[in-house]
């Protein structure tokens, strides 16, 4: 490693930055927090605060000029794009959060710019660094799950909106709990399923409760008016290899759980859910069961995130989370958008 700092930059100092980025960034010792840029001057002034006092800046393109080694993107969805093109451009290493971008092409166009660049694009799916995530991952691994041949994908709150335009105006994030909650799910499980290459998809995607007022919100109200992202999403996928996968996504809905965040999936030799990590499988001809707790002890997969995003960088390790896994699930959900407005089957080249 280099004698000197690690230098980086936050772009989006809102919530997720304050709440987990920064904490997981000063968390390592060879990192220096070197600026934070926030169109809102306040929040990058907190933000840069709480990095260690960080320079403040109102236009990101500002704070690239500063020579980073990497960004960290935590802006609203449709700001990840442009952020991370600008940063690869000026020579950056970029870990984005969730959803990398909201289009395939945007995804293509951020991967191969960060191909020819030489730069490492790492999407912060945190759910692979949690302990059910790692405990399901060495599971798989030992070769336990077989050949899987079909996949349960849900994301569905009660009434967890989250009220913030940033989520809520599709100009801004670009799709509701589909590209919010969905693509945590929907990673997870692709990833348990070695990532095999998504061929058609049907879908639906709707808005049934959030333009109107009969639920009430646990994170409390929200602008109807502003309101124009799908509060529900479903969808049924083809693999090429003959594996299928249902997927559901919602905000609201009248269900008891308050979030049922759960992949599952079916494998010849044995199946699995996540986050619980409980199996099923037979052993000597006896149905058995369990549920699997990895020895790495995990307070905060966030930070173990963004560890692992350095630890490639300075070690020249392949992403974590490379753009080439996270097309074939960001395809999917653009798929069952696609085929919710043409009421058609899409068939996916990606
Ligand atoms: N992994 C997770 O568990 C998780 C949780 C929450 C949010 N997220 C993701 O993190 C991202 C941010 O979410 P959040 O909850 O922190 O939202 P937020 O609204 O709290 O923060 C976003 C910040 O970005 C700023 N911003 C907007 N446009 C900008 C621009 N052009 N340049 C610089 N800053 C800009 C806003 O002013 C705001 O402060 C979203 O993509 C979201 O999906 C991930």
């Amino acid at each position: 490693m280099k004698s000197r700092k690690f230098r980086v930059g936050i772009i989006g100092g809102g919530g997720i930055a304050q709440a987990v980025h920064i904490p997981g960034w000063r968390n390592l010792p060879e990192v220096e927090i070197v600026g934070v840029a926030d169109v809102a001057e306040a929040t990058a002034r907190k933000a840069a605060e709480a990095a260690g006092g960080a320079r403040v800046f109102t236009d990101y393109r500002e704070l690239l000029k500063l020579g980073l080694d990497a960004v960290d993107i935590c802006t609203p969805n449709k700001v990840h794009t442009p952020a991370a093109l600008a940063a690869l451009t000026a020579g950056c290493h970029v870990l984005c959060e969730k959803p990398l971008a909201v289009s395939t092409a945007e995804v293509r166009a951020m991967g191969r710019l960060a191909d020819q660049k030489k730069r490492k694009l790492m999407t912060a799916q945190h759910q692979r660094f949690t302990q059910g995530g790692l405990a399901a991952r060495a599971w798989v691994d030992g070769g336990n799950l077989g050949e899987a041949y079909h996949a349960r994908v849900r994301a569905v709150r009660r009434a967890w909106l989250p009220p913030s335009p940033g989520f809520i105006d599709a100009k801004l994030a670009g799709g509701g709990p589909c590209m919010d909650i969905g693509v945590h799910a929907l990673d997870l499980c692709l990833w348990l399923m070695d990532f095999p290459q998504p061929v058609r998809v049907s879908g639906t995607s709707k808005t049934v409760f959030a333009k109107g007022h009969t639920m009430p919100n646990l994170w409390g109200e929200w602008d109807r008016a502003r309101y124009s992202v799908e509060d529900f999403a479903a969808g049924f996928v083809h693999f090429d290899n003959g594996a299928t996968l249902v997927l559901e996504a919602a905000w609201m809905c009248h269900q008891v759980e308050n979030e049922d965040l759960v992949a599952q999936i079916f494998g010849k030799k044995g199946g699995l859910k996540w986050p619980s990590a409980e199996f099923a499988t037979v052993v000597n001809g006896v149905h058995a069961q369990g549920s699997l707790t990895h020895p790495l002890h995990v307070p905060h997969p966030h930070w173990n995130e963004i560890a692992a995003f350095v630890d490639c960088v300075v070690n020249g390790k392949p992403s974590p989370v490379p753009w080439t896994e996270t097309i074939k699930v960001i395809g999917i959900l653009e798929a069952v958008y696609a085929s919710s407005a043409s009421g058609r089957e899409i068939k996916l080249k990606l």
